[in-house]
């Protein structure tokens, strides 16, 4: 019977393939070709019809058997073949190898800098206030002494969103909602971004101030200069040398302008030889603006001029960082350039 025998030929021919195959790719094309729908043992099948019927069971019977030796022997194959490849692959590994280390994130400077700040007044009792950064324009202006058509308005260049909604030029909004708020006395500080329309090396559209704000029965200038002393020293130094120069704000009366020696030259104008870029050789760096709450303030809030005292603050917080950290450009800031950021661990 020739289908027989041709089925009892299929066994080694599969043996003989399997030897030969080097790959799982190899392996399974050999299978569709024997153990397939349409492969080797499918097509004997198919032939049974030619057969007698006697004949039929002997060859079905015949078929079962070497089709399960055809699935032993590919099986044994394939594990063989499995093992053989990973063992490569583990070869191919190298345990000595040191690891790739997770990328770490840090900190913005400006981050860094809001939060020792704010760490700094915190200790001395301040509380974090913060506040829109779309602003109504009473806050931003009207209840700080500048009413509109007010010249002192020209200082911000301010980007408008409608006629009464702006973008906030500063943090000083803030000193108006807390009083609104609160009951003196108060003591706070307020970190946060501001926007005003104004694009070149030394400025950019958003920025970071931090605003503070005390006021009580009896705060007065001597308190403004210990505070504001002590603060400057503990952010830049001990020995930070602080001068207070008299400037005009329309919320603060008096008002004054505080520079630092500079901490690039440590004050002496120039490092080696060469002029000090940052100060300008003045051995002077201006740092913050700040001053006595002018009573109209009060009167807007309602609080009562004749009752309470307070001092005001406002500081720009990119320029602390680029004092502090030695950053020669502002633009710096807001490129978030890696090799800059990383810096900052
Ligand atoms: N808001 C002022 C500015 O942006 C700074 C300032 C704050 C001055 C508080 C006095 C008191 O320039």
């Amino acid at each position: 019977m020739d289908l027989l025998k041709e089925l009892e030929s299929l066994v080694p021919e599969l043996e003989r393939g399997l030897d030969q195959a080097s790959s799982l790719t190899e392996l399974e094309e050999l299978r569709v070709a024997f153990l397939g729908r349409k492969g080797r043992l499918a097509q004997i099948m198919g032939r049974l019809p030619e057969l007698s019927p006697e004949d039929r069971p002997r060859l079905g019977q015949a078929a079962n058997g070497v089709k399960m030796a055809l699935t032993e022997r590919f099986e044994g194959r394939k594990t063989a073949l499995e093992a053989a490849s990973e063992a490569a692959a583990l070869s191919r590994f190298d345990p000595t190898l040191p690891g790739r280390a997770p990328w770490r994130g840090s900190l913005h400077p400006d981050t860094l800098v809001m939060e020792e700040i704010c760490s700094v007044f915190r200790g001395l009792g301040y509380d974090i206030v913060t506040g829109p950064e779309v602003e109504m324009d009473h806050y931003n202006f009207e209840a700080l002494n500048m009413p509109a058509e007010h010249p002192a308005r020209d200082m911000q260049d301010t980007l408008y969103v409608t006629e009464s909604i702006l973008m906030r030029t500063h943090t000083s909004p803030l000193q108006v909602r807390t009083m609104l708020a609160r009951k003196p006395p108060v003591a706070i500080i307020a970190p946060g971004k501001v926007y005003r329309r104004d694009s070149d090396i030394t400025h950019t559209p958003m920025f970071h101030q931090i605003e503070g704000l005390m006021v009580d029965k009896g705060v007065s200038m001597a308190d403004l200069r210990g505070t504001l002393t002590s603060f400057l020293r503990t952010v830049f130094g001990g020995d930070t040398r602080v001068r207070f120069r008299p400037s005009f704000f329309p919320f603060t009366e008096p008002s004054a302008e505080v520079d630092i020696s500079c901490c690039i030259c440590g004050g002496k104008g120039h490092v080696g030889n060469e002029p000090c870029r940052v100060c300008k050789t003045t051995g002077w760096v201006e740092i913050l603006g700040c001053g006595m709450v002018d009573p109209a303030v009060f009167t807007a809030v309602g609080y009562d001029p004749e009752e309470y005292t307070g001092f005001a603050f406002g500081l720009g917080v990119e320029r602390v960082a680029m004092l502090k950290y030695g950053i020669g450009d502002l633009r710096m800031f807001f490129e978030n350039d890696v090799r800059f950021l990383s810096q900052f661990r």
